[in-house]
C-alpha cells in the first residue's frame, strides 16, 4: 500500500467517524434534515436508493422517517458493515439493508425506487454508466437527487496544496483537474485508473442526465458553490 493509499484509508476511517457522529446527532434531532425532508413533502415514497451511501446517512431522513425501506449501497465492505451496525443498534426498527455494489453496475430491477439519493460519489465513478443505472432503476415520475464535487472543490483542494506545500492533495487535485477538462472538451470521461476521478458541472451534468430522461429542477438551499446539489425528476 502507498503512501497516499494509506491516508485515504486514514482519511475514510475518519469520515466514516464524523459521519456516525452527525448520524447520532441527526437521529436525536430531526430537524437538522429539515430541507431533505421537505424535498419529500406529498411525495409518494416506499422504497430508497442510497448509491456510494456511507453508512447509510441520508438513508434515516429519506426512508426511515417515512416509514419506507431503505437500500444503501456502496464499494466499500467497512462502510456497508458499519450502516448495518449503526442501524441495528441505534434505529432498530428500521427497514434498511445495505449491500456492496458499485453504482456502475446496480444489483436492482428496473424501476425498483421513488427515490435516488447520490450524494458526492459520482466523481469517483464511470459517470456515464453510473447515471444511466440510476436513470434505469428509478421509477418513472421519481426523484433523483444528486450532489457533485464542482471544479471549484478541486481548484481550491489545488491551492491549499500549493499554499502549504502539502504535495499530495495538489498531485490529486491536478489529476481530477486535468481528466475533467478532458471530460467537459471531448465528452468521454477519462477512465484510467489514476485518471478516472472527475469533478461535474452543471452543464454537463444537464446534457449527460437529458439522454436518460432527467431533468434538473433546482438546486437545493444547501448547495454550494463547491459542492452543488441537484433535485432532478425522471420523465412520467
Ligand atoms: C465522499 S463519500 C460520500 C458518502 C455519502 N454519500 C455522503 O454524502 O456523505 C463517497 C462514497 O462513495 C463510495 N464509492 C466510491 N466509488 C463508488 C462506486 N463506483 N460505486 C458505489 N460507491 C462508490 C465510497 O466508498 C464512499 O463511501
Amino acid at each position: 500500500m502507498g503512501l497516499s493509499s494509506r491516508r485515504d484509508s486514514e482519511e475514510y476511517d475518519s469520515y466514516l467517524n464524523v459521519t456516525r457522529e452527525n448520524l447520532l446527532r441527526d437521529i436525536a434531532d430531526p430537524t437538522r434534515n429539515k430541507i431533505l425532508l421537505d424535498t419529500l413533502a406529498g411525495f409518494e415514497v416506499a422504497r430508497v436508493l442510497d448509491i456510494g451511501c456511507g453508512i447509510g446517512q441520508a438513508l434515516f431522513p429519506l426512508a426511515v422517517s417515512r416509514g419506507a425501506f431503505g437500500v444503501g449501497v456502496d464499494v466499500s465492505d467497512k462502510a456497508c458493515r458499519l450502516g448495518d451496525e449503526f442501524y441495528a443498534a441505534h434505529v432498530p426498527g428500521a427497514r434498511v439493508a445495505f449491500a456492496r455494489a458499485r453504482a456502475e453496475r446496480l444489483p436492482f430491477a428496473s424501476a425498483s425506487f421513488d427515490v435516488v439519493n447520490f450524494s458526492l460519489a459520482l466523481p469517483y465513478t464511470n459517470n456515464a454508466q453510473a447515471i444511466s443505472e440510476v436513470a434505469r432503476v428509478l421509477r418513472p415520475g421519481g426523484l433523483f437527487l444528486l450532489g457533485i464535487h464542482h471544479t471549484r472543490y478541486y481548484l481550491r483542494e489545488f491551492w491549499q496544496g500549493l499554499t502549504s506545500g502539502d504535495l499530495l492533495p495538489m498531485i490529486h487535485a491536478g489529476r481530477v483537474l486535468a481528466a475533467g477538462t478532458i471530460y467537459h472538451i471531448t465528452g468521454r470521461q477519462p477512465l484510467h485508473r489514476r485518471l478516472n476521478e472527475t469533478f461535474q458541472t452543471k452543464w454537463l451534468l444537464s446534457k449527460e442526465l437529458s439522454k436518460y430522461g432527467l431533468t434538473i429542477e433546482r438546486e437545493q438551499p444547501y448547495s454550494t458553490r463547491r459542492a452543488p446539489s441537484f433535485v432532478i425528476f425522471k420523465k412520467s
